[in-house]
This record gives structure tokens, sequence and C-alpha cells, in this order.
């Protein structure tokens, strides 16, 4: 392991289909009035709603609500819940939801004692905390950000055709508890299933193709990629496989929650061009990875050869013998690509909107990290954006 670090995370799991039964313990902790956040609804017609309702209402809680936080939350949806949030004196945000209803709960609760423009202050300056952070707990019912156990939170600004994600360093941004219940994710859409598995191999991928040294932490990146390939076809042929979606909610915690990235540098890149097509289209997130992927890692495979040809024996099976290193690699990616096919994920940015004409916007709207095999310029964005087209 190379590089000195910290690695601390204070968030509390409760994992299993009793988990809900836990919310009480931790209402405890924290003041009378309570903020409930969700999203357009789901939670009202599968009875999550009613079970947290019923929850707070017996440890005799002041409940205020904030529904309706979309899919890539919006700036001035923020706004709006930052105004409620602090006319209710909130104690705590209960966020109940997927990604974008728990990133949207944190971007509140460092926004509501703070003076300056949320927007500018955390996603365009990408500056600190410096006002009283209000806590955060959640109920996941949507599987993929790993949003439940980091500090992360994505924004985005319709009008500046920008979606921006600020991994903020403050230990107090990240949820102080999270219920994982696998029952509750089992009503989602295909379409929303699939693209949070592809999101979940997308955070592991952007942390394993990095780095020349022997690292312990890519090793786990390995198993969780395995498990996960292995779980998300049993669950695509059967959705209900209770033992195959634990599996993926799991290892979407694991995913993105700071551990696999200890010791390394990460490439983003795949995060990055995403994001610039999610601004630009208000795509389902994992699917605006799903339809870059393939055109970004064949164009830096002979960056990090070496690293690529390791995914393909160890992640893929492919068998080396009499090959080239450019062959296996080129297998892995192949096999990779076999996986996302069988999924039903989306494979071409023109599918969710893009179009030639939109190319220069995206260029524009995609921020350039360092970290990975190769440093992408603008011209090789424009060129991998054109091969997702
Ligand atoms: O709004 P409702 O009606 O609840 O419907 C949601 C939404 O339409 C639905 N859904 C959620 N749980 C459901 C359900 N439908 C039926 N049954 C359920 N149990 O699913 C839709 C998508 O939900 P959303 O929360 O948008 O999905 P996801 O969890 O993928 O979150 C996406 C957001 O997270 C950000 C993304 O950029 C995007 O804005 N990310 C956050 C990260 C982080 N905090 O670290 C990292 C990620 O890479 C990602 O960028
Ligand atoms: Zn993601």
């Amino acid at each position: 392991m190379l590089g000195n670090f910290k690695y601390c995370n204070p968030t509390k799991l409760y994992f299993g289909d009793e988990s809900l039964n836990y919310l009480s313990d931790e209402l405890k902790n924290y003041g009378k009035n309570i903020v409930l956040i969700y999203g357009g609804g789901s939670i009202k017609k599968n009875g999550i709603y009613d079970e947290v309702i019923n929850i707070l209402k017996k440890n005799n809680k002041n409940i205020t609500e904030i529904s309706g936080v979309m899919p890539n939350p919006t700036v001035e949806k923020l706004y709006e819940g930052i105004e409620i949030a602090r006319s209710a004196n909130a104690d705590l945000l209960l966020a109940v939801g997927g990604g974008s209803v728990i990133d949207y709960a944190k971007a509140v609760a460092v926004s509501i004692y703070c003076n300056e423009d949320p927007w500018d202050k955390y996603f365009i300056k990408f500056d600190e905390p410096d006002c009283k952070i209000v806590p955060v707990g959640c109920v996941l019912t949507m599987v993929g950000t790993g949003s439940e156990m980091n500090a992360g939170s994505v924004i985005t600004n319709p009008k500046q055709k920008l979606k921006i994600g600020h991994v903020f360093q403050s230990e107090e941004v990240m949820p102080r508890f999270a219920i994982l219940n696998p029952i509750y994710t089992l009503t989602l859409p295909e379409y929303q299933m699939v693209a949070g598995i592809y999101d979940i191999f997308s955070h592991i991928c952007e942390q394993y193709f990095s780095g020349e040294d022997d690292n312990t932490s890519d090793y786990i990146s390995e198993g969780l990629m395995r498990s996960l390939i292995h779980s998300s076809l049993i669950a695509k042929k059967n959705p209900n496989d209770y033992e195959a979606r634990s599996n993926i909610m799991w290892t979407a915690t694991w995913a993105l929650n700071t551990l696999i990235a200890k010791g390394k540098s990460t490439d983003w890149m795949v995060h990055m061009l995403g994001q610039a097509v999610g601004a630009i289209t208000n795509a389902t997130h994992g699917m605006t990875l799903s339809a870059v992927s393939l055109p970004y890692y064949r164009y830096i495979m002979k960056y990090g050869l070496n690293k690529f040809v390791r995914f393909a024996k160890n992640v893929w099976n492919i068998d080396d013998t009499n090959k080239s290193k450019e062959e296996v690699a080129t297998e892995g990616l192949n096999a990779m690509e076999a996986w996302m096919n069988e999924l039903g994920l989306i494979m071409n940015i023109s599918k969710l909107g893009a179009t030639k004409e939109m190319i220069e916007d995206l260029v524009n709207a995609t921020i350039i990290l360092e970290g990975g095999y190769k440093l992408l310029n603008k011209e090789e964005i424009k060129e991998i954006f054109i091969k997702s087209l």
C-alpha cells in the first residue's frame, strides 16, 4: 500500500429485512423536529412511507415533509428544501429514497445554517461547510450510488448545464445511520435496478483502473466485481431473488464508502463524462455511465495495459494462453460488454437523448480529472463522446 491515509467511516448501518425496527433506537438520539425527505411518491405506493410515519409518530416526533425530490435533484429544489428545513428548525433530516434523496438531504444539511449561496459555495468553489451541519439519517430504497455511507452529494443546475458532485471532507455530512432493507428495493422498475447495478460496477472500476503497485484495495475490488456480476445475472432473471438483491445492496455500499480507494489513486473520468450527459439530458445516472464506459476504457486500455489484463483474467476469467496482452485485455472488455448487453443497459448516449449538436456542450460540461492512466484533453473527450453516440 502506497501513501498515507486516514480511514474513518462513522455511518452506522442496519442491514436486513427487519432493519427498520432499529429506526426507533436511532430517533432517541435526536430532538423532536424531524424533516422527512422523499422523492416522487414510490414510497407511498409500496408502503414504506406509512411504516416510517408510524415509527415517527410512536416516538412523538414533529414531522415536516419535503417531497418531490427528483432524480438528479436540482439547485432550485435545494433552495426550496433549505427554507422548509429552516422553518421547521430541523433536528434530523430523514431521507427515505435513493441516491437523489440522500444527496439532496446532505446538501440541505450543510445549507440550513449557511449564509452564502450553497450552489456557489459547495458546488462551484468546493468549499467545506463552516457552519452547523444538521444530521442526516436514511432509509435506502434504491441501490447503486453508495450515498448511504459516504459524504458525496450531486446537484444539477439545469440553467448552467452543470451537474456537479462534491465529496465533502467533513465526516459530519455522512449519514449518521443508514437502514438497508433489501426488500424495499424489490419494487424498483427493472430499468432502475440495472442502472443501479452498473453504477456500482462503475464505482468499482473507477477506483480499480489506476495505480501500478500491488494493493489490497484492488483485490477487494475484484471480489466485489465478481460478486456483483454473479448476483446481477440472477437478479435480472428473477428480480425477487432476495439473496441476489441483498448481495447487490451490500456490494453497492462497499463500492463507494471510500474503502477501496484507500492507498491508491482513482480515475473518476467515466463519472465526469456521465455527469456531463446527465447535465444536458437529465438521463438516469447509471445509464449515462454505461453509455460512455466502453469507448472510454477502449481508448485508455493501451495506457494501463497490465491492469486491463489483470481485470480480464481475475474478473472475467479470460484464459491468456498464447495470447498477447492486447488480446487478453480486449477480451476482458468484450466480456464486460456482453454482460452489459445481457443486463439490458443503455450503450449509446444517443439513446439517452444526446445528439451530435450537443457534443460541444457535453465537452464543456466535462470536468477533467487526474488519477487515471491517461490525462485526457478536450479533443480526446470529444472523440469519446462521438464514439458513444
Ligand atoms: O422519486 P421516486 O418516486 O421515489 O422514484 C425513484 C426515482 O424515480 C425510483 N425509486 C427509488 N426507490 C424505489 C423507486 N421506485 C420503486 N421502488 C423503489 N423502492 O427510482 C428512481 C431513481 O431514484 P434516484 O434516487 O434518482 O436513483 P439513484 O439512487 O441512482 O440516485 C441518482 C443520483 O445520485 C447521484 C447521481 O448523480 C444522481 O443524481 N450520485 C450520488 C453519488 C454519491 N452520493 O456518492 C455517487 C453516484 O455516482 C451518483 O453520482
Ligand atoms: Zn455513480
